[in-house]
């Protein structure tokens, strides 16, 4: 018999109770299956609790989140609530505090699936971005002088350590290996102007490739990453980029991949506890109304699963989407377009495991 997973469960804001129900909906048929056992923590934490009682997420329930195996998280974003607060207090915070430097973005294109990207197929669109999630311009450090002034400053830097950087690349190289594709690992930067931020990226990169001969060590600036993202996704195995850059880049995979509804990500700490989300944000407008596309956040549990070690649960998940999408009864993947409601999806998804 299998062990009992704790996970805590953060359905968040928006619609993110909704895709939250129907990933541990999927999740627990596939327990079954698979045999594991798991119990959940649910956490309330997100704009509405932060409007009645101001607490945003605090430092004991960080505490006791280090206790748990996993997390799985729905959405965060109020459109009551200042840009930036519950961002940087709570979906930050978590990520920082917890110490999950790799945010893990797959690329797939998944059959069924339409791509706006011309003449491409799920063969061509098959990559992954290990994105540094600790460091960079996310971490806030900076000022603001002289605020609302004609000669008001602003200053955000980028911070990159040595050892922040060595272990995300470090990961992405074990990454490519295991992944047995193409070989190729990508360092996407802008090293020709941030001669100090990414020359430290590139002079860590090329001395880690020489622990890792069979795997081809590429490299792309970020605008021409972008370029070939579209032009030739098949170039692309594993890419390896700071924060700032896998923010933006993978908005345009999710993309290329046929939306943000499909999407699906990792915040990583590969010696502690990771957390799990769709890349999406919390789509207010769409709030309660069962439309919106729950794939994203169901694919965002197999990659839970994975990587708790439930292997075969994860590749059970893998399977049902695939089919779910290929099955017809899906008309598109867009919110309120489906043809299907936010629960049927996931019912489609539950039947199919
Ligand atoms: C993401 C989101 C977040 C980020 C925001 C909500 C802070 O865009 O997970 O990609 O920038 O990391
Ligand atoms: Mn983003």
């Amino acid at each position: 018999m299998g062990k009992t997973y704790k996970i805590g469960v953060l359905p968040g804001d928006g619609v993110g109770p909704e895709i939250i129900r129907e990933g541990m909906k999927v999740v627990a048929a596939v327990s079954k299956k698979a045999g594991f056992k798991y119990e959940t923590v649910e956490y309330d934490f997100g704009g509405d609790r932060y409007l009645k009682t101001g607490e945003i997420l605090p430092d004991s329930a960080i505490e006791e989140m280090k206790k748990l195996d996993t997390i799985y998280l729905g959405s965060v974003g109020h459109p009551d609530v200042k840009t930036g607060v519950l961002e940087k207090g709570l979906l930050l915070k978590l990520r920082f505090a917890l110490d999950q430097y790799i945010n893990l973005r797959p690329v797939i294109l998944y059959p069924g699936v339409p791509t706006p990207i011309k003449d491409k197929g799920p063969e061509d669109i098959d990559f992954v971005v290990v994105r540094e999630n600790t460091e960079g311009l996310y971490l806030g450090v900076g000022g603001i002088l002289k605020k609302d002034t004609p000669d008001e400053v602003a200053v955000q830097e980028m911070v990159n350590t040595r050892k922040g950087v060595e272990r995300c690349i470090r990961y992405a190289f074990e990454l490519t290996g295991k992944r047995k594709k193409k070989m190729k690992l990508t360092l996407c930067d802008k090293a020709n102007v941030l001669t100090y931020a990414h020359d430290l990226w590139q002079r860590a990169f090329y001395q880690i490739a020489k622990d890792y001969p069979g795997i081809e060590a590429d490299h792309a600036f970020v605008d021409a990453t972008c370029m070939w993202m579209v032009k030739n996704p098949e170039w692309f195995d594993v890419i390896v980029t700071c924060n700032m850059f896998g923010d933006i880049i993978t908005d345009l995979g999710a993309m290329v991949q046929g939306g943000m509804g499909v999407a699906a990500g990792g915040n990583i700490n590969p010696e502690g506890v990771s957390m799990f989300e769709p890349i999406h944000g919390s789509a207010p407008k769409y709030t309660g109304k069962n439309v919106i596309n729950p794939i994203a956040t169901i694919a965002a549990g197999g990659m839970m699963l994975d990587t708790l070690g439930e292997k075969k649960a994860a590749e059970m998940i893998d399977k049902a989407i695939r089919e779910a999408l290929t099955c017809g009864k899906i008309k598109s993947l867009a919110a309120g377009k489906m043809g299907l409601s936010t629960s049927e999806v996931g019912d489609l998804v539950v039947s199919l495991i």
